[in-house]
Parts: structure tokens; sequence; C-alpha cells
């Protein structure tokens, strides 16, 4: 049984692909500091799976705690590292915060592996570190544009640093530019849990429709878009799990091509903020309370991804819909209002 390290693997995404590790019959030790989730989520996720991941409580700024978990736990075959900082307006207040988080947790971490051996990477990237791209859909090739955010130029740094470090060491590391992760679990026990007031579309659509907000405000309906609202490329968090297994897999059989990878992972469809709307209101039976207000600054009109490159060489394509990610998300919001 391969061992993998899911560091943040009490996140949104890292909890998804925890179970889908499990679910292919991964051993995992999940690494999380509890700063923005909560240890509920483990007895969560092994009342979905039925097997209790290990957990160990470290901060990976503590690069004396990461080599005593090192110490601990030994035979690792791999790490898929989602732990970090992920609020853009934030990162813009407090860059600080989002380098020393983002940035010394990855170098910590890839020293000890280094130490102990340990050769397999899944690196947690985003569509964002393309910055306002020249075309649509975007692929992999595309070059790096100035950073839009310091939680953006994390990611490009981190890329650089994985890039830079696999040329001369025994790493080997794939990087997975997530477009907009949405959706949750079907047993509706694990999701995304924003905290305050949720700064992406799809928390608050359902915020919004359970009633703890009254209004969302769709963002400019002026874009050069066919209804003139804002085009993303919205990915089910447990088809974006999924992704990470195929590319630990492809890392376990040394099937990459280069020491260090990046993927594009989406559906490669774009969608609208008012078909996004629709949507939900169509497969939930919900009636949206919404108005339409100036654009957000920084937002850009159309992302979507050219996902040819993953499907082909990862083995791996999106499955759930966008009508999937909508009721999912609906599901789980509502189960965490019945509380
Ligand atoms: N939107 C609204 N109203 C809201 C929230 C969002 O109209 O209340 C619109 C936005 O203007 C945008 C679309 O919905 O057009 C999606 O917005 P999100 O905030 O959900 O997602 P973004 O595409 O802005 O951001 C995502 C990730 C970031 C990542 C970025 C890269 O959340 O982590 O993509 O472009 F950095």
């Amino acid at each position: 049984m391969k061992r993998i390290v899911v560091t943040g693997g009490l996140g949104f995404i890292g909890s998804h692909t925890v179970v889908e590790l499990q679910n292919e019959g991964f051993e995992v030790i999940i690494i999380d500091d509890l700063s923005n989730s909560s240890i509920e989520v483990l007895d969560r996720i092994t009342s979905i799976t039925g097997i209790a991941p290990a957990f160990e409580k470290i901060d990976l700024k503590n690069q004396g705690a990461i080599q005593n978990f090192f110490k601990k736990h030994q035979k690792i075959d791999g790490i898929i590292h989602f732990a970090a900082s992920k609020a853009v307006g934030e990162s813009v207040e407090k860059p600080l915060k989002y380098y020393h988080n983002n940035i010394s947790s990855l170098i910590y971490l890839l020293e000890e592996m280094a130490v102990n051996g340990i050769e397999h990477f899944i690196f947690s990237s985003s569509c964002t570190v393309y910055g306002k791209a020249d075309k649509m859909p975007i692929n992999e090739s595309a070059p790096f544009k100035t950073a839009t955010s310091p939680y953006g130029n994390t990611k490009q740094i981190g890329e650089e640093i994985l890039a830079d470090t696999a040329k001369v060491t025994d790493l080997r590391a794939i990087s997975l530019r997530y477009f907009n992760p949405i959706g949750a679990h079907e047993s509706a026990k694990i999701g995304e849990l924003p905290i305050g007031v949720p700064q992406n579309l799809i928390p608050f659509i359902t915020q919004t429709a359970v009633g703890v907000r009254d209004q969302l405000s769709v963002f400019g309906n002026d874009y050069d878009t066919p209804d003139g609202t804002a085009i993303r490329d919205y990915i089910h968090v447990v088809d974006l799990a999924k992704a990470h297994i195929s590319a630990m897999k492809r890392l376990l059989k040394h099937s990459n091509k280069t020491s260090f990878e990046v993927f594009n992972i989406g559906t490669g469809k774009g969608y609208s903020v008012l078909e996004v709307i629709k949507a939900f209101e169509e497969v939930n039976n919900e009636k949206l309370n919404y108005k339409i207000v100036g654009r957000r600054e920084g937002d850009v009109t159309t992302y979507y991804a050219d996902t040819s490159y993953a499907n082909d060489e990862l083995d791996w394509q999106a499955e759930l819909s966008l009508k999937d990610g909508l009721a999912s998300a609906w599901k789980w919001q509502q189960s965490l209002f019945n509380k």
C-alpha cells in the first residue's frame, strides 16, 4: 500500500482528495494546522470511507515540526501539498502573510523531502498564474503574465521553485493549475467552508438561496461576452480531487516526461455568471435574489482551460457537469444550515 502525505488535507480540495485516495487504496497521513479548517472534517472523511486517516496538527512554517514528522512517519511515497493561504483579496492586504505561509512552507517541505529521500510531489497551483491571458482556451504553454495579486505571485514563485529544484535533485513534481473549483461530495458530509462573507460565486449563491445573505451581486454585465457577464471554467471538486490521484499515479509509475510537469485542471467549458445563476435555479428549483452591480476590480472577462494535455497524459477528464456541482453545493449548504 502506497503511503501519501496530504498537507491541508482537512481543507476544501484536500479533504475530497483524501477521500479519493482512500477509495483507491492509498494510505493517507494528513497534515493540517487547522488555521482555515475544522478538525470535525477528519471524522467526516472517516464516515465516508470507513477508514480513519492519520492526522498531525503541524504548521508548515515550523521546519523543526516537519523534521519531527518525517522521523515519526517513514516510508512516504509521495506528498500532495494543498496547505496554503488562498484568499486573493486578503493577499493584497497582507502580502507578507502570503509569501511567508505559501513560500516558506514549500521550501521547508522540499528540503525535508530531500533529506528523507521522498521524490514525488503534487503542487496546488491555479490558473491565476496566466494573469490576463491573451487567448482562450488557455493551454499550458501560455506564458506567466504579471501576477494580479500576491496570492497569484506565490503560485508562480512556487512553480519556479519546483522547476529549479527538480532540475538538480531527485524531485519529481507535478503542478496542477486549477480553474474554478465548485461543488461538494455527494454525501454532503464534506464541502467548502468559507469563513465570513464568501468572495467566490458559488458559496455566495448558496448562502443567498438559504437566506444567510440577502442578495447576490453580479459584478458587471458590460463585458464582451454573449450576455455581458464574465465567463469561467467551473470544475467539480470531486473531479479535481481525482486529477490528483492520476497525477500521483503518473509519478509513482515514472510515466512523467520531465521532472517538473504542469497540467490545467478544468472542464474546458466556460459559463457566464448569469448562466450559472440560471443553472442553479433550474437544478435546485430555487429562485435566486440577485442584482447587477459594477465590475469587481481585477476580474478578467473570460477564462477557460484547454484540458487536452491533462486528458491525454493524465488519463483523466472532468466527468461531472456544472449542474452536478451546483446541486451538490446546494445539498452541502442545506446540510450546514440544518445542523
Ligand atoms: N462573482 C459575482 N458575484 C460574487 C462573486 C463572484 O458576480 O459575489 C463573479 C466574478 O466577478 C467572476 C465569477 O463570478 O466573474 C467567478 O468569481 P469567483 O470569485 O468565484 O472566482 P474568480 O474566477 O474570481 O477566482 C478564481 C479563484 C481564485 C483564483 C482565480 C484565478 O477563486 O483563487 O480564480 O483567476 F486566483
